[in-house]
């Protein structure tokens, strides 16, 4: 449907404005536009331009009246024309151009008769310089929002971590990953082994894969594997029927294993059972059926096995101490637990953490001085987490005053606090011997302080202070 321009108006003012001021209204409404608008007639010629466009531009609108867009552009006034490409595509056309370091969306609209003859092009420029200025905003807020998004995550699987444990420290990355992973497999029942040195917190890692499993309401049942003698291990861990050997219970006895059904048993100290029960204990995992020491027939029994040591078994397999199939049956998932000294970020944490647990027990009020944290931080735990607990407990019950201090540390830390006090000693001894040597020899070239100083880029007071330091004469 064609509308006249009455028509326009009319449904444009909905009869409101009196159609003499309408003029005055169009102008007032051209020139307060925020956007940039230049009209051409149907040559390209300009008849119109608004303040905005030159303020956006920065080209005068005497520069565009009455001038063909053409032309304009040849004397390189504007780099390009919507106003050309409308007239020869007779069809809107958008552009973005660069003027002045500001980048520009210029949108040019044919305005068409009722003939369909191009009337005039009705250009429109906008300042787009703000907008990406927003879009870059708007991605570096969003690249803020995933950072955040990612440290949030953190926190909850830390929450989570925390929220399921009482009385487990895990500050550090370090041991974060090993939780994580131990909850990831706590659920199935591939064969876990875990490894570290001792004290690293193997068996709470047992203990919290065994909560956080099915099999949580069954028994867990631990076997030190070094603790008990070889010719008890079998039966201990499978029972025996009555009459099997002497001394037995007239009754006979289940062993660990039947013990644990439906749960979980943890072989501490893997590394240490015998190579002949070893076969027995393949078969087990194999077979999940068990026989007891002089018994006739199986039992079928369900537990999960999780097993640690702090040997290296791979060594031991090689020297054919440990069998390869049981290894590769028990180390389905291996869970390698860092030592202390390489997550010193739990250290302090642990220590508040036994502190308080000691005061509690003991109505204490004990509190650290801040250098025997810093001594913590820096001491090498050979016993990790074990030893720093101990100690913490045998410094809260036997210290005089409140505040636990360096001094009342046990002699044998001393001891490893002093030869590390003598070696940076040695360290301070040998560089002024150096300097000394240093020292001695220019001077004996140069004669003067001023000129040593000089040649060792120094100043000349620095050099006597140097000196008189060192105890050399001038
Ligand atoms: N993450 C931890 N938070 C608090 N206490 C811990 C942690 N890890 C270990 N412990 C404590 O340290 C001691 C040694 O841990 P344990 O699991 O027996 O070590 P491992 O079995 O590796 O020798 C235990 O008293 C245990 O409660
Ligand atoms: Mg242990």
């Amino acid at each position: 449907m064609e509308y006249t321009n009455a028509d326009l108006f009319e449904s444009l003012m909905l009869g409101r404005v009196d159609k003499s001021d309408i003029e005055n209204i169009l102008v007032s409404i051209f020139q307060s536009s925020y956007d940039g608008i230049y009209v051409a007639d149907k040559h390209g010629v300009g008849i119109m331009v608004n303040v905005a466009y030159s303020r956006i531009t920065g080209v005068k609108s005497e520069e565009l009246l009455g001038k063909n867009m053409t032309t304009v552009v040849k004397e390189g006034i504007v780099s390009e024309s919507v106003t050309v490409k409308v007239l020869e595509k007779k069809t809107p056309q958008t552009i973005i151009q660069a003027v002045r370091g500001k980048e520009l969306l210029v949108t040019g609209n044919p305005v068409f008769d009722l003939n369909g003859e191009i009337v005039c092009v009705v250009t429109n420029v906008r300042d787009i310089s703000d907008l990406n200025h927003l879009k870059n905003e708007l991605y570096q807020s969003k690249k803020m929002t995933e950072i955040y998004m990612n440290e949030i995550e953190e926190f909850r699987k830390r929450e989570l971590i925390q929220m399921h444990l009482d009385g487990i420290v895990a500050q550090s990355q370090e041991i974060m990953k090993v939780f994580h992973l131990a909850r990831k497999v706590a659920k199935v029942d591939s064969g876990v082994l875990i490894l570290g040195e001792s004290g690293v917190g193997k068996e709470v890692i047992v203990n919290y894969m065994h909560q956080e499993s099915d099999r949580a309401a069954k028994p867990l049942i631990k076997v030190n594997c070094a603790a008990i003698p070889n010719h008890l291990l079998e039966s201990e861990l499978f029972g025996y029927e009555k009459g099997a050997f002497t001394g037995a219970n007239s009754q006979g006895k289940p062993g660990l294993f039947e013990l644990a059904n439906g749960g979980t048993i943890f072989l501490d100290e893997i590394g240490d059972m015998p190579i002949d029960l070893q076969v027995k204990l393949l078969r087990v995992l194999q077979e999940f059926e068990i026989m007891r020491v002089g018994g006739t027939k199986s039992i079928k029994i369900d537990v999960r096995v999780i097993s640690a040591t702090n040997m290296n078994l791979e060594e031991m397999v090689d020297k054919k101490d440990f069998r390869r199939d049981l290894y590769y049956r028990l180390n389905i998932v291996p869970i390698k637990v860092p030592p202390l000294r390489e997550r010193k970020v739990d250290i302090v944490p642990l220590a508040f953490y036994f502190l308080n647990k000691t005061n509690k027990k003991n109505h204490l009020n004990k509190r650290f001085h801040s250098e025997i944290l810093q001594f913590f931080e820096e001491y090498r735990w050979p016993g990790n987490i074990r030893e720093l607990e101990n100690l913490i407990e045998r410094l809260a019950v036997t210290t005089d005053q409140d505040e636990i201090s360096i001094k009342d540390l046990p002699p044998y830390l001393l001891k490893s606090k002093e030869s590390k006090k003598s070696d940076s000693g040695r360290l301070k001894e040998t560089l002024a011997n150096v300097e000394r040597k240093i020292i001695k020899e220019q001077m004996e070239v140069s004669k003067t302080t001023r000129r040593a100083a000089q040649a060792l880029g120094i100043s000349q007071s620095a050099l006597v202070k140097k000196m008189q330091k060192l105890g050399l004469s001038m």
